[in-house]
């Protein structure tokens, strides 16, 4: 069955409180996505709100917590979040490239016993991050251009998504876990599915909807 963590970014800065928090754990969702962004590597900046937001589930949850960092510099907004004991921690290729500064990022979050994530942007090849695959847990495939809920699902990444599945089958690195985020509904879900993707992000397909746990259903039994 797929995993759901769900990101809280198309939900409303005053609906941020523990009775969201609480009717999503109750739906059954497996994470809390946390999308974090710096105003920098995307345009918005969400930077205290979402300290805040995951300090008060750290405290009140016992969903894990599933950090994925649109931000420049790393090294610096990671430290925030490493005190919080997330699940897991995934930061974007494309703002370091450096294979130094990669490595070190993904030791050192390691170090903390938290899982660690690359994240590619719909322009990014899985080819260019092909040499850190056994050094981490997880990929995270965009799926729509970083930076805000709501929008269209690229179609054109479910080749990116067979491509790293198979190169994950090639490599024997089968505990290496693929999520996909952006875009997804309980159609679109179907298609990562299928194309080989283990858990997925939804943002506005819950968070706008009526009933959390029907639609928490409908993309884990997708
Ligand atoms: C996009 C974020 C996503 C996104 C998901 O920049 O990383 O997590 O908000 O939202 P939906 O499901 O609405 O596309
Ligand atoms: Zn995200």
């Amino acid at each position: 069955m797929l995993e759901i963590s769900v990101s809280l970014l198309s939900a409303k800065k005053e609906d941020l409180i523990p009775t969201l928090f609480y009717n999503l754990e109750t739906a059954k969702i497996d994470y809390f996505h946390i999308d974090v962004a710096d105003g920098k590597f995307v345009e918005k900046n969400n930077l205290e709100v979402m300290k805040e937001c995951s300090l008060t589930l750290s405290h009140i949850s016992n969903v894990g917590l599933d950090v994925h960092l649109m931000v420049e510099n790393v090294e610096e907004i990671m430290d925030d979040y490493i005190p919080l004991e997330p699940k897991i921690i995934t930061f974007h290729y494309e703002a370091i490239r450096d294979k130094e500064r990669m490595m070190n990022i993904i030791e050192d979050i390691k170090d903390n016993g938290i899982q660690v994530g690359i994240a590619i942007s719909p322009e990014t090849k899985v080819q260019e991050i092909q040499e850190f695959l056994p050094y981490i847990h997880q990929v995270l495939i965009m799926t729509v251009v970083p930076g805000k809920g709501g929008q269209k699902f690229i179609s054109e990444m479910l080749e990116k998504i067979k491509e790293l599945k198979q190169m994950i089958f090639d490599n024997n690195l089968e505990n290496l876990v693929i999520e996909v985020d952006g875009g997804i509904n309980h159609e679109t879900v179907k298609k990562v599915k299928s194309a080989g993707c283990d858990r997925v992000v939804s943002g506005s397909y819950i968070t706008n909807s009526e009933n959390y746990a029907e639609s928490v259903k409908k993309l884990k039994e997708a």
